[in-house]
């Protein structure tokens, strides 16, 4: 579907019957006009029916943080993150589905990994192996940049934080797609929610035999071993062990991965911005905030509320889901000026909310910061001239705004 007939669809549609959740309008990037809407004429919305139960989506910028920030009221650990429940028989537990104080002492864990004086001890290798990278890639030859350089890239990072076995590390990109797809997507690697938990169990098995030997090591300050020796994580049960590995291997992987491939995309249907850049490379650090924002790696988080509240003007009764949808708010023109278009050289380029707010804020914010600023820096120093080739294939996901595969070109 073209996007003026998106347009026209989300005009013609009676409001009540809107429902976002529909996977299909992040594949076909169609989300957009639905959600100006909903901000224009009901910013906080009940949809009564969809195939994840009722359900409220938030969409606009200030009315997201209100959420972010009152996590009393919009729990973390009653429903889960997602709209989409996790079954019963299967859930997960991980401290980003945690209110306080579980999610405070676990958070507590593993927040060092990312923190500044850790990250200058990366920096090199980041650097290192970018260079590496981007120097075998193919000349006058379409390839695909999701796998050759997003994808090699993050899994790279991440068996660098779990001490992963190198040559290995491609399992770690197989469990982030496993633990984030859609089961109904026609390419997703499992097709059932028993599928999904027997692979799952599968990862945990493979990590468990690395615990056992950094739990007889000295402490050192990868992430399975911090979690070995930690009070708040040494003695967790199996599901949470399982929901937490999930969580950091998603969390420093697909959002950070769809980053790298929707700043090139980004750049590329904005040539004039690409010519800033390239006259300007100082606007890095602004160009990685504004891909961030632009590309929002995560569509929506959800809460649950834990009494009968007031949102806006809404009504929101106990128990019910409350989604945060941070495509919308991101593109809140009243806040982020200009909020549909994409510019490096924006004031306040940090203001939005790919990262989320308050106790659950992205941990690993620095850190993706810093893949993608030294990959655009050695980009630039290469004067790499990389063509699109052909429109992204975008992930069937009402949760993670990916992408699978986007054919380039480096130009000689
Ligand atoms: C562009 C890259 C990234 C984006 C857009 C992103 C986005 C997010 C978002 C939206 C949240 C939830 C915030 C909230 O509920 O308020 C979050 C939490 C989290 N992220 Fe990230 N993330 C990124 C990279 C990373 C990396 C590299 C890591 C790992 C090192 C990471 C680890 C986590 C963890 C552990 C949490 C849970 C925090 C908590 O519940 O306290 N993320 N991230």
């Amino acid at each position: 579907m073209t996007a003026a007939i998106a347009a026209h669809e989300s005009l013609a549609q009676p409001l009540g019957s809107i429902d976002v959740s529909d996977p299909s309008l992040y594949e076909q990037d169609t989300w957009r006009p639905l959600f100006a809407r909903l901000r224009r004429e009901a910013p906080v919305h009940y949809c009564a029916a969809s195939p994840y139960g009722p359900y409220w989506s938030v969409t606009r910028y200030n009315d997201i943080m209100t959420v972010e920030l009152d996590h009393v009221t919009y729990s973390s650990q009653l429903g889960g993150i997602q709209l989409e429940d996790q079954p019963a028989d299967m859930k997960r537990a991980s401290f980003i589905r945690m209110d306080p104080p579980r999610h405070t002492a676990q958070r507590k864990t593993v927040a060092p990994v990312a923190a500044p004086n850790n990250l200058t001890s990366y920096e090199v290798a980041i650097r290192d192996r970018t260079r590496a990278v981007l120097d075998a890639l193919p000349r006058s030859e379409t390839f695909d940049w999701v796998d050759k350089v997003s994808i090699e890239l993050t899994t790279m990072m991440l068996a660098t934080l779990f001490d992963f076995p190198w040559e290995e590390r491609r399992k770690l990109t197989y469990w982030s797609d496993v633990a984030i797809c859609n089961v109904n997507a026609p390419d997703a690697p499992v097709h059932s929610e028993e599928e999904r938990f027997a692979e799952l169990l599968r990862m945990a098995d493979v990590f468990k035999g690395l615990w056992r030997e950094r739990a007889k090591a000295q402490p050192r300050l990868d992430l399975i071993s911090m979690m070995a020796h930690s009070e708040g994580t040494r003695g967790m049960p199996e599901m949470e062990f399982v929901g937490n590995l999930a969580l950091l291997i998603v969390g420093g992987n697909d959002t950070t991965r769809n980053s790298m491939s929707g700043g090139l995309l980004a750049l590329s249907e904005n040539p004039g911005e690409l010519a800033k850049l390239k006259a300007n490379p100082t606007l890095v650090p602004s160009l990685v905030a504004e891909t961030i924002r632009y590309q929002t790696p995560v569509i929506h988080m959800r809460r649950t509320a834990t009494r009968d509240t007031e949102l806006a003007g809404q009504g929101i009764r106990q128990g019910d889901k409350v989604v945060m949808w941070y495509v919308s708010g991101n593109r809140d023109d009243c806040v982020i000026e200009n909020a549909d278009a994409f510019i490096v050289d924006r004031t306040k380029p940090r203001q939005h909310l790919s990262y989320g707010a308050g106790i659950h804020r992205c941990v690993g914010d620095r850190l993706a910061d810093l893949q993608l600023k030294i990959l655009w820096e050695e980009i630039l120093a290469r004067d790499l001239d990389i063509q699109v080739m052909g429109p992204p294939r975008r992930l069937f996901s009402n949760f993670i705004r990916g992408i699978r595969e986007l054919p380039v070109q480096i130009r000689m």
